[in-house]
Formats: C-alpha cells, sequence, structure tokens
C-alpha cells in the first residue's frame, strides 16, 4: 500500500498555516491544502486574506481553498496573483458554520446542486488547465444526494473530489460512515476519503473500498509525522524543535504577540497526551511572545526527554 498510497492534509482554518504545512511536508503529504480563505475578501483586496495565502517554497504541490457562491467571484478571485500562485484550487462545499453557511457559502452549497455547478464551471474555466477539486460533506442531513453531488462536480469540471464522510447535521461529532465510498468511486470521478483516517488500516480499508487517497485533519494536528505513518516510512519526529521552527516560520510573516497567539493551539496539539503537558499548555496560554511559548516548552522536553522524540 505504502507505494499507492495518496495523502492530503485536510484544511482547517487556524490550523493550517503556512507554517504547519512546511512541517507537515518533512513528513511525506503528498498534498496540502491552505486554509479557506473567502473569494469576495480575495476579490475586494482584503489584505488579511491575501496574507493568508503566504507559502513556503518547499510547500508543493499545494491548493488554494476558496468559498464563495457568485460564480464570477469566484472565478475573478483565482486569477488573483496570490491564488494563482498555487498548484491548484479546492471549493469548500463542506463548510457547516453557521455564518458561513447562512450567506450562502460552504456547504449552503449542497442545498443548490445547480449553483454549485455553476461555481465550479466558472472557477475551472479561470484556471484551464491547473486542478480543481471540491471538497463537501455526505450531505445535510442525510447522504442520499451525496452520489448526485459527486456526479454533478465530476460534469461541472472538477478533477478530483474530497469527501469529509459525514453529513452536515453531524459537525464533526459522530463516526465518518463510508457506507457509500464504493458507490462515489463508480461515478468515474477520483475519490479523497476524509473523516477520521487515522491508521495504516483504516487507509488499506478506504483504498479497498475504491478511494483515491485520503485527507487527514484533525488526525495530523500535533501529529504531522502522520503522514510517514501511513505511508509506512521511516522517520523521527523531535517535538521540540517541531515546536520551535513552527514558531521560527510564524515569526518570517507575523509579529511577536501575533506569533505567541498563534502558538498556543499548536503547542495544546503537539503537546496533546502527553503527561504533565497541560501544566506547559496553561503556562504558554499566558505568552506574549514567542519566548514564552518556547521556555516552557523547553524546561518541559530537559525534563521528560523520553517524551521529545516519537520515531
Ligand atoms: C478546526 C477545524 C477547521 C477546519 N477548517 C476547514 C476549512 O477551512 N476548510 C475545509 O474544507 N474543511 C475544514 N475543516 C474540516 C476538515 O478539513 C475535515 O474535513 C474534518 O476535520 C474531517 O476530517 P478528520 O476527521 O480527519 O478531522 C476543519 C476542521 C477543523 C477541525
Amino acid at each position: 500500500m505504502s507505494d499507492s498510497l495518496f495523502t492530503v492534509l485536510a484544511p482547517m482554518a487556524g490550523y493550517t498555516d503556512f507554517a504547519f504545512r512546511a512541517i507537515c511536508r518533512d513528513y511525506g503529504v503528498g498534498l496540502t491544502v491552505t486554509e479557506m480563505v473567502s473569494s469576495k475578501a480575495l476579490v475586494m483586496g482584503n489584505t488579511l486574506s491575501r496574507r493568508m495565502l503566504y507559502r513556503a517554497d518547499t510547500d508543493k504541490p499545494c491548493f488554494c481553498q476558496i468559498f464563495g457562491h457568485e460564480p464570477e467571484v469566484m472565478a475573478d478571485s483565482v486569477l488573483i496573483d496570490e491564488v494563482a500562485a498555487y498548484e491548484g484550487v479546492d471549493i469548500n462545499m463542506g463548510c457547516p458554520v453557521r455564518k458561513i453557511v447562512s450567506s450562502g457559502d460552504g456547504s449552503a452549497l449542497l442545498e443548490d446542486p445547480s449553483l454549485a455547478s455553476r461555481c465550479i464551471s466558472a472557477v475551472k474555466k479561470a484556471i484551464g488547465d491547473k486542478p480543481l477539486s471540491v471538497k463537501f460533506r455526505l450531505g445535510v442531513s442525510d447522504s442520499e444526494r451525496a452520489v448526485y453531488f459527486t456526479e454533478m462536480c465530476r460534469d461541472s469540471g472538477a478533477d478530483f473530489v474530497t469527501v469529509h464522510f459525514r453529513t452536515r447535521r453531524q459537525m464533526y461529532s459522530g463516526d465518518a460512515d463510508y457506507t457509500l465510498l464504493p458507490q462515489l468511486a463508480r461515478v468515474g470521478i477520483p475519490i479523497i476519503a476524509n473523516g477520521d483516517v487515522t491508521s495504516r488500516d483504516k487507509c488499506a480499508r478506504l483504498l479497498d473500498m475504491g478511494a483515491s487517497g485520503v485527507a487527514v485533519g484533525r488526525g495530523a494536528l500535533g501529529r504531522p509525522y502522520i503522514f510517514a505513518e501511513l505511508a509506512d516510512k521511516p522517520f523521527e519526529f523531535d517535538t521540540f524543535a517541531a515546536i520551535e521552527r513552527h514558531s521560527q516560520l510564524l515569526s518570517e510573516i507575523f509579529e511577536e504577540r501575533v506569533v505567541a497567539n498563534e502558538m498556543k493551539k499548536h503547542v495544546a496539539a503537539y503537546l496533546k497526551g502527553k503527561r504533565n503537558g497541560k501544566v506547559v499548555v496553561t503556562e504558554v496560554m499566558c505568552a506574549h511572545t514567542p519566548e514564552q511559548v518556547l521556555q516552557p516548552c523547553r524546561e518541559f522536553f530537559d525534563t521528560y526527554p523520553e517524551l521529545r522524540y516519537i520515531r
């Protein structure tokens, strides 16, 4: 399986920043995707949105994920230099967050396949030969229209789809239900399977069921080495070095206070499950500078060196 396993780092707003994506690269992830960016904000020249598209040179191939519901705006957004610099585009049609859905974006498009189709076609026309993917959920409250939606993506010009095998109603709870995977795989567009992928066994099962690859979300948080694990490749993960590198990378574009704030959630993820890690996380929560984030981590790993390396 290892040679043929195609892995994707699933986009996660607030987490899959350019620094985390660069670290996942070290462990062999096949494709990364940016955090979702509003096509409208991009077109309106919002500097924060454009800044979110900063990337490390090594982070290739990476797709830019956009959300929106106006075909022309979405098509215009992918022509902006910062977006065009990416190797491909991914359209978010799965986000269940109320604010996004009530604006007609994300998983709201599951309810309007005709508009979704026009969005996909418009973006495909704009990006030409570059690959386009669509990420969506099984449905709103059931999976009845999942096959139809997959066919629609295929017919509208998507090159592959990433399916989160939960419904919008499930949000992030309950297990991902892969019952429909074989049927979706028969539609004739590559399916990247997403939802609770954390083991090699699971990957093998999903590939057997017809998936062309897997996308890992929460399973990668604090564990960027999961991509090496899934591919059965040897690796050594130095947790403190990763924390330090993550912070240094963020410092390339953010001021100290922002880096410290961003690092808080990442440190919580890197230390999750480690004995006495919570004490450090509590201390890090009060940090105002990167050094105030790093110092308690350094002391922690000096005290418990056996918790620092994972191989
Ligand atoms: C904190 C968080 C942020 C997310 N942000 C996005 C996003 O920006 N775009 C997107 O398509 N999905 C987003 N997702 C969904 C994930 O990409 C993925 O579909 C979901 O977490 C299921 O995969 P998992 O079980 O491997 O975590 C997010 C999920 C989480 C937990």
